[in-house]
C-alpha cells in the first residue's frame, strides 16, 4: 500500500528518494545586498537621492522592461548579445533595460513633461539595470544605478551641475574622487576625427596588433577603440590623434566654459583626451567620476559614475530636437569603494531603548509597552522571539542601546519594570506607570 511504503521510506534513510543536494548560488555577475551590508546600502542610496532632491531633481520610476528598439543606437558596439532580451506575446522584442536614460526620455515624451515641469526638466531614477557583459571585478550583469538627466538646456552650466552634484555627493560620503573630462565635439568634428582615427589605426603594423573586438569595430566605430582596456590597444592609443585638435569653434568655446566653471567651483578634474565613454550617443562634454585611492591596497580601479551631453538622442527617440545631459552612478561600486576605504556610514542609533522579557506572559506585556513607547516617538527595539535574558542583553549591547527595560514574572505581578542603564549597568525597579517620566530623566 502506498501509505506503508511512504512510512517505510521515511524510516529508512537509504531509501529516501531525495536527489543529491544541489547548492543554488547566485547567477554569475549578480550580487546580493546582505543583511550586513543593507544599512550602508540604504545610506549610500538615500544620501545620493537626497542630494539630487536638493539640487532640484524630481524622481521618476520607469519599468525594467522596455522595447528593445529604444536602445537601438545606445551602445558602442551595439552587440545584441549584451542585452537580456526576449520576444513578448505581442511579438515585440523586449529587453531588461541596460540603462535608465532611455526609459526616462520615453516617459518625458509620453507624459509631455516638457510642458508639465519647470525648465530645464530635471529628472532622476534609481533601480537595477542589466548588461550581459564580460565578467570582471567590479563589473556586474545586474547592478543598480542612480541616474539623473537635465533635459532642454544647451548651456555648459547643466553638465557642470551634474559634475558638481556627483563630486560633492561622493565627498559627502567620505570618498575622494576626481572628474575625468573630455569633449567629443559636435557631429561634424566627430566625423572628421573618426576619419583621422581610422587612418591612424590602419597604418602599417597597428591593425594586426589590435584585439579582435577592436579589429571588428575599426570600420564601424573607430571611437570605440579608444575605450578598449586591452593592454596592446591602450599602448597603440598613446600615439592616436586627439579630438581636441578637431573641435569646432562652438565646441571649443563650450568646453572651455565647462573647464572655467569647474575651476571656479574648485572641483578636482583631469583632462583625458581619450575619454569617449562606452555609450555612443554623446557629443561635446563627456565625464567620468573616478575614485582617488589613498590606500595602496585599493584592489580595483573603476569609474563610480559617468555621463555627458547628448543633444541628438531625444530627437532620435522621436521627440523634437532637444539638448540634454545626464549621468549615472553605480551603487554597487560606490558601496565597494566605501567598504574598501574603511568608511563606516551606519550611524549609531540615538537614545535607543531595548525591551527585554522573561516568560511568555511578560512577552505580551512587553509588546504593549513597546507599542506605547514606539507611538510616542521613542527609539525602541526588542527581541521577542528570544527567551534567554543574556542573549537579549547581548543584542541590546550590540545595538548600542542606552537603556534596557526588563520585565519578568515578578515585575508582571508587581506592575513594575526593571530599568537598566546600559553604560553603568545600574538597575532600578520602577513602577510601570512611571516608565516614560523615568526614561526621560535618564535620557536628558
Ligand atoms: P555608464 O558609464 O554605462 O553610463 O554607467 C554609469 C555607471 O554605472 C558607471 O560609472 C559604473 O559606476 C556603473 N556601471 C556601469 N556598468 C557597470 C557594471 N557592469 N557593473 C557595475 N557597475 C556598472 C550610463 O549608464 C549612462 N546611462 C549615463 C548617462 C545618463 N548618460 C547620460 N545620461
Amino acid at each position: 500500500m502506498p501509505k506503508q511504503r511512504n512510512q517505510k521510506n521515511r524510516n529508512n534513510k537509504k531509501n529516501v528518494n531525495i536527489k543529491p543536494g544541489k547548492n543554488f548560488s547566485r547567477i554569475l555577475g549578480t550580487k546580493d545586498v546582505t543583511v550586513k551590508d543593507f544599512d550602508n546600502w540604504e545610506i549610500v542610496k538615500n544620501n545620493i537621492t537626497d542630494f539630487l532632491h536638493r539640487y532640484g531633481f524630481k524622481q521618476i520610476e520607469t519599468p525594467i522592461l522596455e522595447k528593445a528598439e529604444l536602445f537601438k543606437s545606445s551602445f558602442r558596439n551595439n552587440d545584441p548579445k549584451e542585452f537580456y532580451s526576449f520576444i513578448s506575446d505581442k511579438k515585440e522584442k523586449v529587453v531588461l533595460r541596460p540603462e535608465l536614460t532611455q526609459g526616462i526620455l520615453r516617459a518625458y515624451q509620453e507624459y509631455n513633461l516638457e510642458e508639465e515641469m519647470p525648465h530645464p526638466v530635471r529628472l532622476f531614477s534609481v533601480g537595477p539595470v542589466f548588461r550581459q557583459e564580460k565578467l570582471q571585478n567590479g563589473r556586474y550583469r545586474q547592478f543598480n544605478q542612480v541616474n539623473a538627466e537635465v533635459i532642454g538646456e544647451d548651456k555648459p552650466v547643466s553638465e557642470v551641475l551634474l559634475m558638481v552634484t556627483a563630486y560633492n555627493m561622493f565627498k559627502d560620503l567620505g570618498l575622494n574622487v576626481e572628474v575625468q573630462i573630455n569633449s567629443l565635439g559636435d557631429k561634424d568634428c566627430q566625423k572628421e576625427y573618426k576619419n583621422k582615427l581610422t587612418a591612424f589605426y590602419k597604418e602599417r603594423g597597428k591593425r594586426s596588433k589590435l584585439c579582435n573586438s577592436c579589429k571588428k569595430l575599426l570600420e564601424k566605430d573607430p571611437l570605440a577603440l579608444l575605450d578598449c582596456k586591452e593592454k596592446e590597444c591602450m599602448e597603440i592609443r598613446k600615439d592616436a590623434p586627439q579630438i581636441a585638435d578637431f573641435l569646432s569653434e562652438d565646441s571649443r568655446e563650450h568646453f572651455s566654459k565647462v573647464v572655467e566653471y569647474l575651476d571656479e567651483l574648485d572641483i578636482r578634474y583631469n583632462f583625458d583626451p581619450y575619454l569617449v565613454r562606452g555609450l555612443s550617443y554623446y557629443n561635446d562634454t563627456v565625464f567620468e567620476i573616478w575614485p582617488l585611492d589613498e590606500k595602496e591596497n585599493a584592489q580595483f580601479r573603476y569609474s563610480l559614475g559617468g555621463g555627458g551631453r547628448y543633444d541628438n538622442l531625444v530627437e532620435k527617440l522621436g521627440n523634437k530636437a532637444t539638448p540634454a545631459v545626464g549621468m549615472a552612478i553605480g551603487l554597487e561600486r560606490a558601496l565597494t569603494k566605501i567598504k574598501e576605504q574603511g568608511l563606516i556610514l551606519f550611524p549609531k542609533p540615538y537614545n535607543l531603548i531595548f525591551i527585554a522579557q522573561i516568560s511568555e506572559q511578560a512577552k505580551i506585556k512587553s509588546l504593549q509597552i513597546f507599542e506605547e513607547l514606539r507611538k510616542e516617538g521613542y527609539n525602541v527595539r526588542h527581541s521577542f522571539a528570544t527567551n534567554s535574558l543574556k542573549t537579549q542583553l547581548e543584542e541590546a549591547k550590540e545595538l548600542d542601546a542606552r537603556l534596557s527595560l526588563i520585565i519578568g514574572k515578578k515585575e508582571l505581578n508587581d506592575d513594575t519594570i526593571l530599568l537598566r542603564d546600559m553604560d553603568s549597568g545600574v538597575q532600578e525597579i520602577i513602577p510601570q506607570k512611571k516608565i516614560k517620566s523615568d526614561i526621560n530623566k535618564k535620557l536628558k
